[in-house]
């Protein structure tokens, strides 16, 4: 099938670009190089801003029969900073998207949402029915995506399905995204620099292997999971202490963090439950978080060697 990927030169685009061309699939990828940079060989890549109306006339010669849209603000800091900015990119962004969809009778759009939606949760791991308690503005403009989707599914007859990512991490992993901690963390003891802590350690998240990641949205892109949003995570919290020991043991180097104060808005615990992840999509997280560390460590010890 050709399948249109946007932030296909990103962190996880750019495995997913991986992933369906080693399936035998035919990739647009769409992105602006804003943030991304690797754009992989056998893409045809369509360099421009994922809310630029000539994307729909482009997609709807072309008609890729699916659209994974990655493309996005990912920083929830910036988004607090600059919310018209991310509104630009990951709400009209994606509105533009399902244009797009319509316009080239694509069958499916599979957005990229994030467990940021679900805000302080009433219970870990949060299950994908639980209430959306969106607490930044990138949180909103991926539940305005997620509503965006549901809305062209039933007007327009463009499937969709909504995968909600917990935190990320491998290759090409950059600080900015949600799983920054990693590649801070991994950075920072492969140079033997310092290393910090906010808060008392005990803050936790749920961290995903990316090859993981792109085999829910491989899954996703085929025949099933229409119609729903489903949760891509371990289910599993890892607190902030026992991150840095893991990539600690990875890198070969002391566990010996600095503790700094809390950060302003920063959500204290996340796991979410990938159950009927498994249902809808036969999909289950398969790399456990210290052999997928080592991965990520290997991966950027080899970046920065001379
Ligand atoms: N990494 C995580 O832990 C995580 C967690 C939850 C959700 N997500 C979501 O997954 C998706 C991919 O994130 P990532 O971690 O790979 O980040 P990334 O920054 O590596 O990838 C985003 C890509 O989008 C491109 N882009 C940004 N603005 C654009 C624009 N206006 N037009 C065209 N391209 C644009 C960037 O150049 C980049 O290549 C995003 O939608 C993000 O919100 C990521």
């Amino acid at each position: 099938m050709l399948a249109l990927v946007t932030g296909a030169a990103g962190f996880i685009g750019s495995h997913l670009v991986d992933r369906l061309l080693a399936d035998g699939h035919e990739v647009i990828g769409v992105d602006d190089l804003s943030s991304g940079a690797n754009v992989q060989p056998g893409v045809e890549l369509w360099e421009m801003d994922v809310a630029d109306p000539s994307l729909v006339e482009k997609a709807a010669v072309r008609r890729p029969e699916v659209i994974c849209h990655l493309a996005a603000q990912v920083s929830v800091r910036v988004s607090v900073a600059d919310p018209l900015r991310d509104a630009r990119t990951n709400v009209v962004g994606t509105a533009n998207v399902l244009e797009a969809a319509r316009a080239a009778g694509s069958r499916k759009v599979v957005f990229t949402s994030s467990c940021a939606v679900y805000g302080v949760p009433d219970a870990l791991p949060v299950p994908p029915d639980a209430e959306l308690r969106p607490a930044s503005p990138y949180a909103a403009s991926k539940v305005s995506g997620e509503v965006y989707a549901e809305m062209y599914r039933a007007l327009h007859r463009v499937d969709f399905t909504t995968l909600t990512l917990a935190n990320v991490y491998g290759p090409r992993q950059t600080p900015e995204g949600e799983a920054g901690v990693i590649s801070i963390f991994t950075d920072a003891l492969l140079a033997g620099r310092p290393t910090r802590v906010y808060g008392d350690g005990t803050q936790t998240r749920d961290y995903v292997y990316v090859l993981d990641v792109v085999d829910a949205f491989a899954r996703a892109a085929g025949e099933r999971g229409g119609g729903l949003r489903l949760n891509v995570g371990t289910g599993a919290e890892t607190t902030d202490r026992e991150l840095h020991s893991l990539v600690a043991a990875a890198a070969g180097a002391p566990d010996d963090p600095e503790f700094a104060p809390p950060r302003l808005g920063d959500l204290p615990a996340m796991a979410v439950d990938p159950a009927a992840t498994g249902d809808a999509l036969g999909w289950e997280p398969r790399v456990a978080l210290p052999e997928g560390l080592a991965a990520t460590v290997a991966w950027a010890r080899d970046r920065a060697a001379p």
